[in-house]
């Protein structure tokens, strides 16, 4: 359910950012701004910096940048909402609810809390059995067993469900809960022959709370303590309202911290891996949790890093039924690596045995990129076996067509020809037949970056902020640059007296935009300019429309930017565009004049197909002008831009 705007607007009158920062990084005071090593990225010098001045944060090394509620929808990677409640907690603001909503909302709402609020319950109850009695001896003693220690048994909050059929639903019920609300919590079930009769749906297990970001209860896994063969080794909550197996993964709240710091995120298959993995001293995991990987798990992941590390058991059988999982990964975007454990070993089992230290190196020696992964799996006896190469090869190229980014794709690509001995050439020929096969079958881009051009073209390397240019039907792409860069650069100086905006807006007086939201947001712009602001993107941050919102943080999220490793590995160098800005500026205007040259010369074109004769004269002439004024401006623009277009 929203918040109202008299709390929002109380939480952001009442915010600090130095203190919502200095909460997650130590902050240095050096001159008029405050610095810290970035939060969202490793470094060792300290390049993120906060202007108490400006209330807003920024990192000159990663791009990151927004104010203090962007600060914690990013670090705590929630929403907007989400955000203000946690802000609100830390200055001690009421928050009020807004009430004037659809009562079908508040009900879903109403629902969804009353949800949290049994699993919460269920959990601190399971939690504090492990104190005394059977909990003690049993659960307690098992997790001891495993080597997890107590503050590792908080930090997950683990806990136990006594063995009998109403422990929970007693004690709960005693505290005021409802059956039915218990029943949609999925903690207890009704008796199959008994209607309004109900059972602990887990009994006598130990018992591995799931959170969500936040930190709250959302489900459980459960394991057996019997050698019962007849009952599941474990048991999960059933989908709830509140959660969705295929959106989560298990240990996020715990590793996102750590994920972010640094920047990486390795990938196991359950509870016991990740526990044991933080017992190691390895903290950014996560599980799946049996289930195959989820387009809506990589996207929580790749809220938090792009790189991804997927540790697998050391059996075959395993590893061939979830390579489609690195697949996907590729897919949206992340950086794959893959480790293998030796044979019989799992994260959990080699962690408890390797010991800190042993287990790190392990992890980093053994860690391979997923070129490197699959030809092993597939080539082990290639050399000699002509059908298995056709096969490791098949397996590579099939990986490397579903990477977006066609930068990164021919770096790969060159890479793979070489480890598999072969002709660049050849593999670059199968590549294309797998880029056209795949875009035959394509639904709907499922990641909305990857907006791919033809395949051949899309192998060369193009511009890599042009990828990420979202384009709605019939938009200009070239107005939205516009508006990128007045956002991001219109306070700077494009020479020594102008800024970029007073230049762009002066070259674009007298053109229309015929995008909405871009238009839209232009007049945002000169608005702030007629008020006598330079606006900056925290500006178009405070606007209450969240399309515009969302295209905005779109427009000043950092590119994605080739690794500092393949560039100096493949002497790739990308130039920043701010480096040059009014080189960017400029460009930027001669591209939209051209586009709008070539819109107005195709509906003139029009036109002439169905003018009179007596008008035809005039409208070849007018077409004539336009074509050489497209051309001038083309011309130019080849100048500015060497070697395209
Ligand atoms: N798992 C599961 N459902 C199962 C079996 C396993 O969800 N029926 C998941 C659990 O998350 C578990 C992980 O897979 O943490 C590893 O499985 P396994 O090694 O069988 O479970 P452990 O509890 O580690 O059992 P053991 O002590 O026998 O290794
Ligand atoms: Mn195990």
């Amino acid at each position: 359910m929203a918040i109202s705007n008299q709390t929002t607007d109380k939480v952001r009158e009442q915010v600090d950012i130095e203190e919502v920062v200095n909460d997650y990084v130590p902050l240095k005071r050096k001159g008029q701004n405050l610095w810290a090593c970035c939060p969202f990225h490793q470094e060792t010098t300290p390049s993120f910096s906060v202007s108490p001045a400006k209330q807003i944060y920024k990192c000159f090394g990663c791009g990151k940048a927004g104010d203090p509620i962007q600060f914690i929808m990013d670090i705590e990677g929630v929403g907007f909402t989400e955000a203000i409640r946690h802000l609100a907690k830390k200055y001690g603001i009421e928050v009020e609810e807004e009430n004037s909503l659809d009562p079908a909302d508040i009900q879903e709402y109403n629902e969804k809390e009353s949800l949290y609020i049994a699993l919460n319950y269920a959990k601190d109850f399971f939690h504090k059995n492990l104190e005394s009695g059977e909990g003690a001896s049993i659960g307690l003693s098992y997790f001891k067993e495993r080597g997890f220690d107590p503050a590792t048994i908080e930090k997950f909050e683990l806990g136990y469900s006594l063995d009998g059929w109403d422990h929970l639903l007693n004690k709960a019920k005693g505290a005021g809960f409802e059956e039915s609300n218990l029943l949609k919590a999925g903690l207890i079930l009704e008796r199959e022959n008994k209607p309004g009769n109900f059972y602990d749906r887990f009994r006598g297990r130990v018992m591995f709370p799931i959170h969500n970001l936040s930190g709250k209860a959302i489900a459980f896994g459960a394991r057996i303590m019997t050698q019962d063969k007849k009952q599941p080794k474990y048991i999960n909550s059933p989908e709830t309202v509140i959660y969705h197996k295929s959106d989560v993964l298990y240990g996020i709240y715990q590793a996102k911290q750590s994920i972010r710091q640094t920047d990486k995120c390795y990938l196991v298959e359950g509870y016991t891996d990740v526990i044991s993995m933080h017992l190691a001293g390895v903290e950014n995991v996560v599980a799946s949790s049996g289930t195959s990987l989820t387009e809506s798990q990589i996207k929580l992941i790749k809220r938090f890093t792009d790189q991804v590390t997927v540790l697998y058991d050391g059996d075959d059988a395993g590893i061939n039924a979830s390579l489609r999982g690195i697949d996907m990964l590729l897919e949206g975007g992340l950086n794959v690596k893959a480790v293998v454990f030796p044979p019989n070993e799992d994260p959990d089992s080699f962690a408890r045995k390797s010991g800190k230290e042993g287990f790190r190196k392990f992890l980093e020696k053994e860690e391979k990129d997923f070129i490197h992964f699959k030809i092993d799996l597939f080539a082990k006896d290639a050399a000699e076996d002509p059908i298995k190469k056709a096969e490791a090869i098949r397996q590579v190229v099939l990986s490397i067509s579903k990477v977006p980014d066609p930068i990164i794709r021919s770096v790969y690509a060159k890479e793979s020809a070489r480890l598999l001995g072969m002709e660049e050439d050849i593999l670059l020929t199968e590549l294309n037949r797998q880029l056209l096969k795949n875009q035959q079958k394509s639904k709907p881009s499922k990641f909305q970056k990857e907006a791919d051009s033809s395949p051949i073209e899309a192998l060369l390397p193009g511009s890599p902020e042009e990828e990420n240019i979202k384009i709605q039907p019939r938009s200009f792409k070239e107005e939205r640059e516009l508006i990128r860069i007045l956002i991001n650069y219109g306070f700077e100086m494009v020479s020594e007296e102008m800024h970029v905006c007073e230049y762009l807006l002066e070259e674009i007086k007298d053109l229309n935009f015929s995008t909405p939201i871009y238009q839209e947001l232009l007049g945002h712009y000169k608005n702030a300019l007629r008020q006598g602001l330079l606006p900056k993107f925290d500006y178009f941050l405070k606007i209450q429309n969240t399309k515009i919102k969302q295209e905005v943080i779109d427009m000043i999220a950092p590119t994605r930017e080739v690794s500092k490793n393949w560039e100096t590995k493949h002497q790739i160098f990308s130039k920043r565009e701010s480096d040059d800005l009014s080189e960017t500026t400029y460009k930027a205007s001669l591209k939209l004049k051209s586009a709008y040259l070539k819109r107005m010369r195709d509906e003139l074109e029009e036109k002439i197909k169905l003018a009179k004769e007596d008008e035809i004269d005039a409208l070849l002439t007018m077409h004539m002008e336009l074509t050489q004024l497209k051309s001038q401006i083309d011309r130019e623009l080849g100048n500015v831009v060497p070697s395209k277009n």
